[in-house]
Formats: structure tokens, sequence, C-alpha cells
């Protein structure tokens, strides 16, 4: 296998899909890359050139807060192990769009169930939701069990 894709949102649900993704990648000789998308602030449309600047500011710290996110989980994730390479990647999109385009030439996509959205008594995100219907590879959804079905 090529490429494993992992989305990466932050939360236990994604590190923890990333665990799940480093061994797999270790059995099948697989690259992983660890996929966070970022959406664009965006500026009114009534906003004064300066307003409209600091849009322009709010991009560049948003695409740097994104890569910093992402890199910094996958050293929390893997560590300094020199076997597995795993690719920290910031992208701008919406997350569900962004995954399954970098999906496209993957041998697996995977998301957790859950992400960061608190609505409890979901079994699966809209994100994990819209990857499992749309993906354009094998997708393995990976549940932690960190939430309980009442
Ligand atoms: N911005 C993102 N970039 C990359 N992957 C993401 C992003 N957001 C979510 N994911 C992936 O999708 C998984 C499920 O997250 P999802 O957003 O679907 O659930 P949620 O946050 O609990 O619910 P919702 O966002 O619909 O309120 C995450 O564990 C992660 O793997
Ligand atoms: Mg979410």
């Amino acid at each position: 296998m090529k490429k494993i894709v992992v989305g990466i949102d932050g939360s236990e649900a994604s590190k923890n899909a990333l665990r799940w993704a480093v061994d797999e990648a270790r059995l099948r000789d697989a690259q992983v890359v660890a996929l966070h998308a970022w959406e664009t602030p965006i500026a009114s449309p009534d906003a004064t050139p300066a307003q409209s600047l600091d849009v322009v500011t709010a991009v560049t710290e948003s695409h740097e807060a994104a890569s910093q996110l992402v890199t910094e989980i996958v050293e929390e994730v893997v560590g300094d192990d020199p076997n597995q390479t795993v690719t920290p990647l910031a992208v701008e999109g919406a997350a569900a769009a962004t995954l399954l385009d970098a999906a496209r030439d993957a041998g697996l996509l995977v998301v957790g169930s859950r992400g960061l959205g608190d609505f409890g008594a979901l079994l699966l995100g809209s994100v994990s939701q819209e990857c499992a219907q749309h993906a354009p590879c094998p997708v393995l959804i990976h549940r932690s069990g960190e939430r309980v079905r009442k």
C-alpha cells in the first residue's frame, strides 16, 4: 500500500486514529499523511481596507496555527521513531472535501468516529459520515470507545 491519509482535528479521537494508522502502516509498509484541514476567515463585504488586511494576517496566522497543530500531534503520537515516516500536512479547505481529495491516490483513509464536536449522542460526526459515504478508497472509521452510547 502506498499512502494512508489520517484526518486530524486536534481531538483525542483523531490522535487515536493516527496511532492506529501508524501501526497499520508498519504492517503494510505504507507512508502516513496526517492531514489537518482549516478554513479561511471570511472578510465582511463592507470591510474597510484595514479590516481586509486584518483578514490577510488572520489567514497567515491560521495557516501557521494549523501547521503547528498537526506537527505537534505527529510528534506526540509518533515521537522520534526513525522507522516510521508520518508527514504532517495543513491544507486550507472544508474538512471532508479536503480529506476526500487527499484520499484519491491513497490506499486507505482513516478518521475518528467523532471529533471536537460536542453533540454527545452522535455515533458519527459530520466529517466521518461524509468520508464513509464518499471515500474514493477503503475507509476506516476509528472508534476509540471514549463515548458511550446512552
Ligand atoms: N478539520 C479537520 N481536518 C482533518 N480531519 C478532521 C477535521 N475535522 C474532523 N476530522 C476527522 O474526522 C473525525 C470525526 O470528526 P467530526 O468532525 O466528524 O466529528 P465531531 O467533531 O464530533 O462532529 P461535528 O464536527 O459534525 O459536530 C475526526 O476524528 C478526524 O479524524
Ligand atoms: Mg468536527
